[in-house]
């Protein structure tokens, strides 16, 4: 196994630690602009995606300290659109969603047959975020709609 380029790693692992960051707040915030008929089922869904953010950069960070590095202390960036339409929040964190994927992928890139533990979690992580993706992808879906949502883009 070759040495892995520390540096990078962390780097990377420090953006993913800020976009999870992003994610708990983004969400949270979602989960208190959702109103009608639906909002019990979608706070609970936008709540248990901002926990789940929580667990990612937690484990994130962890992670950073395990390879004797210091944990960023950054948020990722957030937009507010002032919009407050669920399709419009699920359109935009399918996008945020999109672009931790791109740096777990970009982990993954950087550790694969270089250090088995933390290729595993950038594949668990991999695995996750593209589930995450598929359920958001459904729900963006008309009902009776079989065509994905994000091929119609
Ligand atoms: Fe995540």
């Amino acid at each position: 196994m070759s040495e892995i380029d520390m540096d990078k790693v962390v780097s990377v692992l420090n953006r993913i630690l800020e976009a999870e960051l992003a994610g708990v707040v983004r969400y949270t915030h979602y989960s208190f602009l959702v109103f009608g008929f639906g909002r019990i089922p979608i706070v609970s869904w936008l709540r248990e995606q901002a926990n789940e953010s929580l667990l990612h950069a937690q484990q994130t960070g962890e992670w950073i300290t395990t390879l004797g590095a210091y944990p960023s202390l950054q948020i990722g960036s957030l937009l507010d659109s002032h919009k407050h339409d669920i399709g419009i929040m699920l359109r935009e964190s399918l996008e945020a969603e999109g672009q931790a994927l791109e740096l777990y992928r970009e982990l993954l890139t950087l550790v694969e047959d270089r250090m088995v533990a933390l290729e595993e979690f950038a594949r668990q992580m991999i695995h996750a975020e593209e589930m995450h993706a598929a359920e958001v992808d459904k729900m963006l879906r008309k009902p009776g709609e079989l065509a994905q949502f994000s091929a119609r883009r």
